[in-house]
């Protein structure tokens, strides 16, 4: 089958061509065009802006998608679509793109949860990978544990009570200073950091919550380490959005990160051990984390489970996913026709 997926839920316009069948799962094509540095002014995504960025680019995504795969949409046998959940004008843009373009060239109409589609990423790096698999989905708006039963059927199982991890790492990248989108430069200065020994320079408290479920908890560690970088400012007699010294910043992100990661891997290796799955994916934006992809390494090696993490071009939101789980969604007969809406939140998408 061969695919075009579309994906704009948030600041990243993407399209991508996937060919995919029981034996063949191939990227032909995967675009992605980033807003990334208009947003970094604002410190954070403004819905309104990336709305209009994805407009004034999305033509232009999908063009050069189907070129780089040379293909045209009559090569195309299905049009696939991320429908929820996000930001509602971005995800609006892309729905409203797939759904005229299915229905001038009369192609099938798949519509695809975002958070499916990180999942999803792994069937493209790991030919071999089937469900049922445990997947731990870790972005910027998610961090959620999914016992994924069949290809298109997750049961979420445990996830964050407050904050996504990948907000948490944004928001102390930003009170540090860090230009936005804070994840990837807090890794860089957690690595200097673990390098000059200073991951047990604070204590912070862990986001696994203390009980028996699988559930996480940032926001408290979050204020904590925010109220942390307060103080320091105050004792060096410096105001709020002063830059700390190397030595701290570095501390910080390290101690920061350790917990993050010690806290997700208690968890996940909880949840394995109860269910008996045999495998896992890591997935998401911040699977990305050089620090989070050890780890979760060294706990599936511990398990002895196979573990699937996608490469860093298919953890951030791309289009490729979105193509791989339209394969699964369309094989299960979940079409879409022109009534297709967008939802912000799985709740109103009806998730499961
Ligand atoms: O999956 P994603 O691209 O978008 C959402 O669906 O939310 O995830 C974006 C998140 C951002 O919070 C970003 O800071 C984080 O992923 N991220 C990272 C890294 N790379 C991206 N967080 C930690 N370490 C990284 N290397
Ligand atoms: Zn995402």
């Amino acid at each position: 089958m061969r695919i075009l997926a579309i994906e704009s839920s948030c600041d990243e316009t993407a399209a991508a061509v996937v060919e995919m069948s029981d034996t063949k799962r191939e990227i032909l094509s995967s675009v992605v065009a980033s807003q990334v540095d208009v947003h970094a002014l604002y410190g954070g995504v403004v819905p309104e802006i990336a709305s209009r960025a994805h407009i004034e680019a999305i033509s232009g995504v999908v063009s050069r998608a189907l070129a780089e795969a040379s293909v045209t949409m009559t090569d195309i046998d299905t049009i696939g679509v991320t429908y929820a959940p996000g930001l509602i004008g971005s995800l609006l843009v892309g729905v409203s793109f797939a759904k005229a373009l299915a229905l001038a060239y009369k192609k099938p109409l798949v519509p695809v949860n975002h958070i499916k589609g990180h999942a999803a990423a792994a069937y493209l790096s790991n030919p071999e990978l089937k469900a049922p698999f445990c997947a731990l989905v870790v972005s910027g708006g998610h961090t959620s544990l999914y016992d994924v039963k069949t290809p298109t059927s997750f049961v979420e199982i445990g996830g964050t009570r407050d904050d996504a991890a990948g907000e948490a790492f944004d928001k102390v990248g930003r009170v540090m200073g860090l230009p936005y989108p804070g994840g990837a430069a807090m890794d860089r200065l957690a690595k200097a950091g673990f390098e000059n020994g200073r991951g047990n320079m604070f204590h912070f408290p862990s986001p696994a919550v203390s009980d028996d479920t699988y559930d996480y908890s940032f926001s408290g560690l979050k204020t904590a380490v925010i109220n942390q970088i307060h103080t320091i400012r105050q004792k060096l007699g410096v105001d709020d959005h002063a830059p700390l010294p190397d030595d701290i910043r570095e501390g910080i992100a390290a101690s920061f990160t350790r917990v993050v990661v010690d806290g997700i891997s208690l968890k996940l290796s909880r949840a394995v051990r109860d269910t008996g799955i045999t495998d896992l994916v890591l997935a998401g934006g911040v699977a990305a984390n050089s620090h989070l992809r050890i780890a979760v390494r060294k706990t599936a090696e511990e398990l002895g489970i196979r573990l699937t993490i996608p490469p860093l071009s298919l953890c951030g939101d791309n289009a490729a996913m979105i193509g791989a789980q339209t394969y699964f969604e369309a094989l299960g007969g979940n079409f879409a026709d022109s009534s297709l809406n967008a939802y912000a939140s799985d709740e109103q998408a009806a998730f499961v």
